[in-house]
């Protein structure tokens, strides 16, 4: 008995010197490669158009899609954010010109213990890079202080407007709304029926 208990509390601290080992581990901001794979991956908002005449696409990872409103994305999330010049066009629109950084956000367990106190983003960390995929060496500490009031979005600037869209998309009045359309062609079409059987 005392052996399985003292086996037990072994295997405790094993996993709590595994975790402080993985944390130790964990990378900081700048240290997560750019997937390469990212423009296979769904929307999460794009076409956002900047006053700086830029527009912005961002991505999510799979991983990040299982998440409801309210909650936060689960360890494995990652976000790509393209940056693209715009021009202007004769017609008021913006369109796009070159790709000019891509910026990534991903989360796993304990990457956010690196970050000074007071600017840990929960286990968020950042990086950036130029439109040709080399490295930018910024100052994380901006990416950081911009994203850190978001608090209950999960430091995510587009939280709303994603599930909002989601919800949409698979919202019961919306499926009501094509079965009353189903209805009332199935109406119409008994109707015409009506109306042919009478003229004959
Ligand atoms: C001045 C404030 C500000 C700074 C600084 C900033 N961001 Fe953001 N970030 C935003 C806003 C606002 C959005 C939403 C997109 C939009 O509407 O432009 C965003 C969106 C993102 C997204 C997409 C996920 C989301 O929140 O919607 C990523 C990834 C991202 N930023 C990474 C970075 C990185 C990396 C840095 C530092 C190199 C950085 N950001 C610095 C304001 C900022």
């Amino acid at each position: 008995m005392k052996k399985i208990a003292i086996a037990a509390a072994s295997v405790a601290l094993l996993a709590a010197c595994a975790s402080s080992k993985m944390a130790e581990n964990a990378p900081k901001d700048g240290e997560v490669g750019m997937p390469s794979n990212y423009q296979s991956w769904p929307v999460f908002v794009s076409g956002i158009e900047k006053s700086s005449g830029h527009i912005r696409d961002i991505y999510i990872n799979q991983e990040g899609t299982k998440t409801k409103k309210g909650e936060n994305f689960p360890n494995g999330t990652q976000f790509v954010m393209e940056i693209y010049k715009a021009d202007k066009g004769t017609d008021g629109k913006l369109s796009k010109t070159q790709l000019e950084k891509v910026f990534v956000m991903a989360k796993g367990e304990g990457w956010g213990v690196s970050a000074p106190e007071g600017m840990k983003n929960g286990d968020w960390i950042y990086s950036a890079f130029d439109g040709k995929g080399q490295a930018l060496k910024p100052d994380y500490g901006t990416c950081r202080g911009c994203h850190l009031p978001l608090t209950d979005k999960d430091y995510v600037f587009h939280y709303d407007k994603y599930f909002d869209m989601k919800a949409s998309l698979d919202s019961p009045s919306y499926a009501d709304m094509l079965s009353a359309h189903a209805g009332m062609v199935a109406l119409n079409n008994a109707e015409a029926t009506q109306a042919s059987a009478l003229l004959q």
